[in-house]
């Protein structure tokens, strides 16, 4: 009887003892090393919650920093981010409380956005945005992170990792509800959706997974060999990759679901007005490429009295309704 007493403290004992050591160990030697756990099962439920999620002020190096070491698209330097909100930011933050409807909307940020249009956005009771102040995140494994894209790139899977739900990214307009997505009936770990199949390419602008995801632990894994100077190699050419080897745990979508017209038709969305959105749940406004040509130049008068009709304007009138966006002008 006493025996099994003391083996019983015993075990405490040790249990309390080696909590304390992990403790311990972290606070000395893991200040910079990665923030979700390297545990390899998952958490063992397909649910994924109604919950959306956007990413905005994760800040940027400063300019001589990025002109040595900033990721490049071609021959071009990544811009840092403006600190403002932009008006299609806030029809896009609209677009999802519209037709997703979800329990919570999320927006995480490290340094709050400025400017009208994030006002109007935080002062929205129906829009109903959760603000959540998050660190900065400018390492993982110990590689420097220069570039705001990249950041949210960690950020978004830290944070799917501990909620589970639906990241957007704040160029990507909803333009039908996602019930079918989020129902889960594929039971997989996360859904995207090609950005080019023949290439292998993911966008990670979109992406549905339940916490833990036992697939986005993989892809945070895959940062151990991180290519800063690169643009796209992780999040876009190396989630393809492992989507490919890891068949079972991942449901990709057609890349019509959210990135048709694609940006090597950029045309189609912002010149021409012929393009059927009928299949697209969303569509991705290819910001980081065409932002200041189409998109920072956007005012609610030219989406209401437009002086040339194109898809994008129709989609916008879609995915916000035209109720709202008279009020938005008043
Ligand atoms: C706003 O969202 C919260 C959850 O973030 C919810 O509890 C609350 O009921 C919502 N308010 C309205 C007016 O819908
Ligand atoms: C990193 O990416 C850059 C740009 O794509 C490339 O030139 C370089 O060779 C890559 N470095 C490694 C180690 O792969
Ligand atoms: C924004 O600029 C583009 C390119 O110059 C142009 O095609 C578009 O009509 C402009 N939009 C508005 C609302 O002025």
């Amino acid at each position: 009887m006493r025996y099994r007493y003391i083996n019983r403290y015993a075990c405490l004992f040790v249990i309390v003892f080696s909590f304390g050591w992990i403790v311990f160990h972290c606070k000395n030697n893991c200040k910079n090393c990665q923030r979700i756990l390297t545990k390899d099962e998952s958490y063992g439920t397909y649910d994924i919650p109604n919950i959306v999620h956007f990413i905005t002020g994760q800040g940027d190096s400063s300019d001589a920093i990025l002109d040595r070491y900033g990721p490049r698209l071609g021959f071009r330097r990544m811009e840092r981010a403006s600190r403002e909100f932009q008006l299609i930011n806030y029809l896009v933050l609209l677009s999802a409380r519209k037709h997703i409807k979800p329990d919570q909307l999320y927006i995480h940020y490290s340094f709050e956005p400025t400017g009208y249009w994030w006002l109007k956005a935080k002062q929205d009771h129906e829009l109903n945005l959760t603000l959540n102040h998050i660190p900065e995140i400018t390492s993982i494994y110990n590689y420097p992170l220069y570039h705001h894209a990249h950041r949210t790139d960690i950020a978004r899977l830290e944070i799917l990792d501990k909620y589970g739900g639906i990241y957007l990214d704040l160029d990507v307009l909803i333009l039908k509800s996602f019930s079918n997505l989020i129902s889960n009936s594929y039971h997989v770990e996360a859904i995207f959706a090609w950005e080019n199949q023949k290439f292998h390419a993911i966008c990670n602008a979109v992406i549905i997974a339940p916490k833990n995801s036992k697939f986005l632990r993989r892809i945070y894994q895959s940062y151990q060999s991180f290519n800063s100077s690169c643009w796209g190699c992780h999040s876009i050419l190396l989630t393809g990759q492992l989507a490919n080897i890891y068949k079972n745990e991942v449901y990709i979508l057609p890349s019509r679901a959210f990135f048709k017209p694609s940006w090597s038709h950029i045309e189609d969305l912002y010149v021409n007005n012929i393009y059927n959105f009928k299949y697209n749940y969303a569509c991705h406004l290819w910001n980081s490429y065409v932002g200041n040509i189409f998109l920072y130049n956007l005012t609610i008068n030219s989406i209401l009295k437009p002086k040339k009709m194109t898809t994008f304007i129709r989609m916008i009138i879609h995915a916000v309704g035209k109720e709202k966006l008279n009020m938005i002008a008043r």
